[in-house]
């Protein structure tokens, strides 16, 4: 039997690199639709639930993404209510990378180091520093600090994850290249999870710091997030710093999308997302 994927994205018109990612998985067929809401999703999962019965449910599945976090998540949460006792397909939920991308950063740098007692600091809390944060911590980080260039947001970015998933997360502020070198004060990591094309972490800021050991950075576009980064840096070290930049991150984590597609088919009752991605992601050689 086929395998279908139901791509749902709450972006009026559905990525394709969420679907290029898709084949190479081994999907054999894409239905895919944009300007998904929680209020118009139903009957594209009645859709997918009631054309295949029994074992052979676990052929369908659905991938939700868009670039607008907070509403692919609500509209995984009317998928879940639109099934029904067993009759429900896998999901995988990865609204703009954010869970596959966080995973692979934390694999990649604890792969080649011991992060338990360690101080990590996240530049940037979107959505990938956000979950970055949690798998920090499930990797046994003694202290992980989220910032933003308010400290206003910073903590009610830490209050909603202890909300969520109650985790003690510090909140820092860095609005200035010296702020961001305080708070590096002490930290063995410094992950840069800011947008596009910005330089969040000045060399002034990392140069003479005498805890950091890993310094990390998911911005593919120039200037990088981390001065003296380079976006190809595999673990290079440089000044006694081992540095990972976005394509060595970003090789990994298509790894890990294209993982965590095929896993959907195992079964007809996951559900795949930022709390269960990266267990899928540990699975994954290097
Ligand atoms: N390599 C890959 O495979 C891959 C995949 C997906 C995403 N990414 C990259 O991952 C990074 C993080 O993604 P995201 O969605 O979590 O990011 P995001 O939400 O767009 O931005 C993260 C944080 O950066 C801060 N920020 C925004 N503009 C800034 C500026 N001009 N200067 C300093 N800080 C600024 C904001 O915090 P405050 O306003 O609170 O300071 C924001 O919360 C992006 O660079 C994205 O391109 C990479």
């Amino acid at each position: 039997m086929k395998k279908l994927l139901l791509h749902l994205d709450t972006d009026p018109v559905p990525s394709a690199f969420d679907q290029a990612v898709v084949y190479d998985a081994g999907v054999d067929n894409i239905l895919a639709y944009g300007g998904i809401t929680r209020d118009n999703v139903t009957p594209h999962v009645h859709g997918m639930i009631f054309t295949r019965g029994g074992k052979n449910l676990k052929n369908s599945a659905i991938f939700i993404g868009g670039s607008n976090v907070a509403a692919s998540e609500l509209v995984g949460k009317a998928v879940k209510k639109a099934f029904f006792g067993p009759v429900s397909v896998s999901v995988m939920l990865d609204p703009n990378g954010s869970n596959t991308t966080a995973a692979s950063i934390v694999r990649k740098v604890v792969a080649a180091y011991d992060i338990s007692g360690k101080k990590v600091v996240i530049i940037g809390g979107g959505p990938v520093g956000q979950r970055s944060a949690l798998y920090f911590l499930k990797e046994g980080a003694s202290e992980v600090i989220i910032t933003s260039r308010s400290l206003a947001r910073a903590k009610a970015i830490t209050e909603q994850m202890k909300k969520d998933y109650d985790v003690n997360i510090t909140p820092g502020e860095s609005r200035s290249d010296e702020a961001v070198a305080k708070l590096l004060k002490g930290a063995h990591v410094a992950v840069a999870c800011g947008p596009a094309g910005v330089c969040i972490l000045p060399k002034s800021a990392w140069q003479n710091n005498e805890t950091l050991d890993v310094i990390a950075d998911v911005n593919a576009v120039p200037p990088m997030g981390v001065e003296g980064l380079e976006v190809m840096d595999n673990g290079t070290e440089k000044e006694g710093i081992r540095f990972y930049g976005a394509i060595a991150i970003g090789n990994f984590k298509m790894k890990v999308h294209r993982g965590a597609i095929s896993a959907l088919f195992e079964s007809n009752n996951q559900f795949l997302d930022e709390t269960t991605i990266y267990d899928i992601a540990c699975k994954i050689n290097i």
